[in-house]
């Protein structure tokens, strides 16, 4: 299969890369569903704007406990900085990931498409003002903004909020025109982030798959599923591209 895969990427003239909560698992990041999943312990609609709104401070105090508490920490596995090294040599043209936790950046990546946002941006809900995390105080229960006392959120996409314009514009247009993608650590449950991958099979693009466990994608668009974790899957993968040359 890493033969196969390898040759599918080397005959692609513009190949993506899809990323989900699985490539940050090796990370220590949890991923939100399967095994040690985040809605395994907490509920999910504790991250729903509706909630952040009529209860900030139970939501922000989960938001804290979940997201800021561990992503300060945490740093780009291998399966992250292979990326990046792939993005220089040219062989992927972008990432377009559902993750949040700006790893991808952390590890030199540096066309990264955010469909559902990045924690390390502030935004505040009055005068929208973005700040930068380690601007604001998060031992206030409500951090405020300091320029207009408006109520402070994450960038990030809570369920019930629209998706960013331009990495949603991106993301569609790479689904258009890709001719590979390969999907890392991703259920492939939540929309509209989960048609990405099979608008770019209804384009013809080949799909390789790097997932321990089958998604919602391997038994119906994936062409090659490599039934492996991101990190061991990805230094393989390269490990053939850069002894095919
Ligand atoms: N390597 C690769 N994949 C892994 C690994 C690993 N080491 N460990 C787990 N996985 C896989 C799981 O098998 C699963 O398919 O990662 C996937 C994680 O699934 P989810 O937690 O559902 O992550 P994701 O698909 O990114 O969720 C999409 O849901 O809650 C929302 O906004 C949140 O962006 C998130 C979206």
């Amino acid at each position: 299969m890493y033969k196969k895969a390898c040759e599918i990427i080397k005959a692609s003239s513009r190949c993506i890369a899809f990323t989900g909560a699985g490539i940050s698992v090796e990370s220590g990041i949890p991923p939100f569903r399967g095994e040690g999943g985040l809605w395994n312990k907490y509920d999910p609609s504790t991250f729903d704007i509706q909630f952040f709104n009529n209860h900030t401070k139970e939501s922000w105090a989960a938001i804290k406990t979940i997201f800021y508490d561990l992503f300060g920490k945490v740093k780009p596995n291998k399966a992250h900085f292979v990326l990046a090294e792939m993005e220089r040599m040219g062989i992927i043209k972008a990432i377009i990931t559902q993750n949040v936790d700006n790893l991808h950046y952390d590890a030199g990546s540096k066309i990264v498409h955010e469909f559902h946002g990045n924690l390390k941006k502030i935004v505040c809900l009055k005068c929208k003002r973005l700040v930068r995390i380690d601007d604001i105080d998060l031992d206030k229960t409500i951090p405020l903004c300091s320029k207009c006392k408006g109520i402070l959120k994450p960038d990030v996409i809570f369920f019930g909020e629209p998706i960013p314009e331009n990495p949603s514009k991106y993301s569609f247009e790479e689904a258009k025109v890709a001719d590979c993608f390969i999907l890392i650590g991703t259920t492939g449950e939540v929309a509209p982030a989960n048609m990405i991958p099979r608008i770019a099979k209804e384009n013809k693009a080949k799909i390789i798959e790097i997932n321990p466990v089958k998604s919602l994608y391997t038994d119906s668009i994936t062409d090659v599923f490599i039934n492996e974790k991101a990190t061991i899957a990805m230094t393989k993968l390269l490990k053939f591209i850069q002894n095919s040359n």
